[in-house]
């Protein structure tokens, strides 16, 4: 079965075919990282606007790309939420008219469930249950998943998402946008443990997150290190960034390895934009090795937003008789629990 998969959630238009929740034919993504790179994030109504004229020519690269015709489409899932308004609307209208014209089943799915199964893309797969941190520039939770769309929230972040914290330190470093490949490149000429950020633990016990607090301490010290920088004791910009990563990377493995450990689960997937970078991976894999669980990431292109995570949910759903029909909506928040339930 040809699953078409189309993300315009945030700033990156994405269109692929999947085959049978499997076989990726082709994953096209159309970054909107020059157009927003000015403005240090993303603005929605550039996002917007950028959608509507990259949807069009994304789909046709993807078929064309997966060596097919739309007729041999079988189905369509596209992203409903949660995201940005004013994108997803472009994807979600642009699959109405599709399946309106080509007579296929359509479904909605949510960006998050998008993420966590992306994992199903890769070879190497987890077995069910484990425990899946989806950590990217709008979210930062933790789920038990069950099965395909059987998840519970565990914990997320109270305030900003790993990602953003990432972001907009590094536009306090003047390193550009998007922050986490510039903080990640940097940081490789930096000591990790030059300053000591603080780690938000929250209650004890707590499976929750917060980074605001870490991202005003990056701040602070900024601006007094710029009074100073030239003392030859002072920290580098490669030291700031470094220690702040390792900071953000701390509690994401102790927050993680809580869920499993409390769980009983013999592996996680660390899925999302974060999840590229190369530290968290390593020390998410120390940390759950001597524990005997096993970390499975999926690859860049399918951690960042993509496509092609979206067709995978959207085949399950499919034949599971999930049908959307052409009222359906999109949300700007859309907490898992809220999911439809799927047969097991
Ligand atoms: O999943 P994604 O493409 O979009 C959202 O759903 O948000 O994630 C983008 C986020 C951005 O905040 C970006 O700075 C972060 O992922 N990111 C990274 C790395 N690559 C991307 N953060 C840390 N290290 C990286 N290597
Ligand atoms: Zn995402």
């Amino acid at each position: 079965m040809n699953i078409l998969g189309i993300d315009t959630s945030c700033d990156d238009t994405s269109a692929a075919v999947v085959v049978d929740g499997a076989q990726v034919l082709a994953n096209v993504v159309n970054s909107q990282v020059k157009l927003h790179h000015p403005y240090g994030g993303v603005v929605p109504e550039l996002a917007s606007r950028e959608h509507l004229r990259n949807i069009v020519p994304v789909v046709s690269e993807a078929l064309s790309a997966a060596k097919l015709k739309m007729s041999d489409i079988h189905g369509l899932a596209v992203t409903i939420g949660p995201g940005l308004i004013g994108s997803l609307l472009v994807g979600l209208y642009y699959a109405k008219g599709l399946v309106y014209v080509q007579k296929i089943p359509l479904v909605g799915i949510n960006h998050l469930e998008g993420h966590i199964l992306s994992i199903f893309l890769e070879e190497h797969i987890p077995s069910f249950p484990f425990v899946a941190l989806t950590v990217s520039g709008g979210h930062t939770s933790l789920f038990m998943v069950e099965g395909f769309g059987h998840y519970t929230l565990m914990g997320q972040t109270l305030d900003d998402a790993a990602g953003e914290a990432f972001d907009k330190v590094a536009k306090v470093l003047r390193l550009g946008y998007p922050g986490g490949v510039a903080i990640e490149k940097l940081s490789l000429l930096g000591n990790r443990n030059k300053i000591h950020f603080p780690r938000a633990h929250l209650a004890p016990g707590s499976l929750d997150f917060s980074f605001s607090g870490i991202k005003t301490s990056v701040a602070l010290y900024v601006k007094k290190w710029e009074v100073n920088k030239k003392q030859d004791e002072q920290a580098s910009l490669a030291d700031i960034a470094a220690s702040f990563q390792e900071a953000v990377v701390d509690v994401l493995v102790e927050k993680v390895m809580m869920a499993s450990e409390r769980s009983g689960v013999s592996c996680v997937v660390i899925a999302g934009g974060v999840a590229c970078n190369k530290v968290l991976r390593e020390k998410m894999t120390e940390a759950a090795s001597p524990k005997g669980i096993g970390v499975f990431y999926p690859r860049p292109a399918y951690c960042t937003d993509n496509g092609a995570m979206i067709a995978l949910a959207g085949y399950h759903r499919i034949i599971h008789g999930e049908r959307a029909d052409l009222s359906m909506d999109v949300r700007s928040r859309f907490p898992i629990d809220e999911l439809v339930p799927m047969a097991r």
